[in-house]
């Protein structure tokens, strides 16, 4: 009995610790791979990232790729109850403002920042943020999942 309780406790302790911790998904990225994601405020040792309405949030993603990249566009959508919406961006230019200077070259690794804005009118939900970086031909370099709620 005491045995199968320090047992349960190990294991609860465990499975416990990665599970409220905030992980940010790779999605699909295909020529690149994010190794560094910040979020302004955002607490990571918590499920999700708070996103306050009526704000700005700034963010980076640090990254490297293996193919060259022209251009490259943002592309942001937040699924709610299974359903992309797309989140409209001031910039959706990824090689301006963003700290990027295009073209990309392969191998090197990049930091793109970027801020969202986070409208009054955004309903109080969940969302999971879908955060994509495609180049020239519309493929992912890059695709970021953060869980995230709206407040
Ligand atoms: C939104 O933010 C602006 C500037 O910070 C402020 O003036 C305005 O009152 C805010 N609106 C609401 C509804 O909170
Ligand atoms: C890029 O990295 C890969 C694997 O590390 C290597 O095989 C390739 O030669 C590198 N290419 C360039 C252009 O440096």
């Amino acid at each position: 009995m005491f045995k199968f309780g320090t047992l349960a406790l190990f294991l609860l302790a465990m499975c416990a610790a990665p599970l409220q911790a905030l992980e940010f998904t790779d999605c699909g990225s295909k020529t690149g791979k994010f190794t560094r994601v910040v979020i302004e405020g955002c607490d990571t040792t918590k499920s999700e990232c708070i996103l306050k309405r009526n704000t700005t949030v700034s963010f980076s993603i640090d990254f490297s790729l293996a193919e060259e990249a022209t251009a490259v566009k943002t592309v942001v959508h937040g699924r709610v109850l299974g359903i992309d919406m797309p989140f409209p961006l001031h910039n959706p230019d990824a090689c301006k403002d963003s700290g990027l200077h295009c073209p990309l070259e392969k191998n090197e690794t990049y930091r793109y920042t970027a801020t969202l804005p986070v409208l009054q009118s955004y309903p109080r939900v969940s969302v999971l943020v879908k955060w994509e970086l495609q180049d020239q031909n519309n493929v992912d370099i890059v695709c970021v999942e953060i869980p995230a709620k709206i407040q």
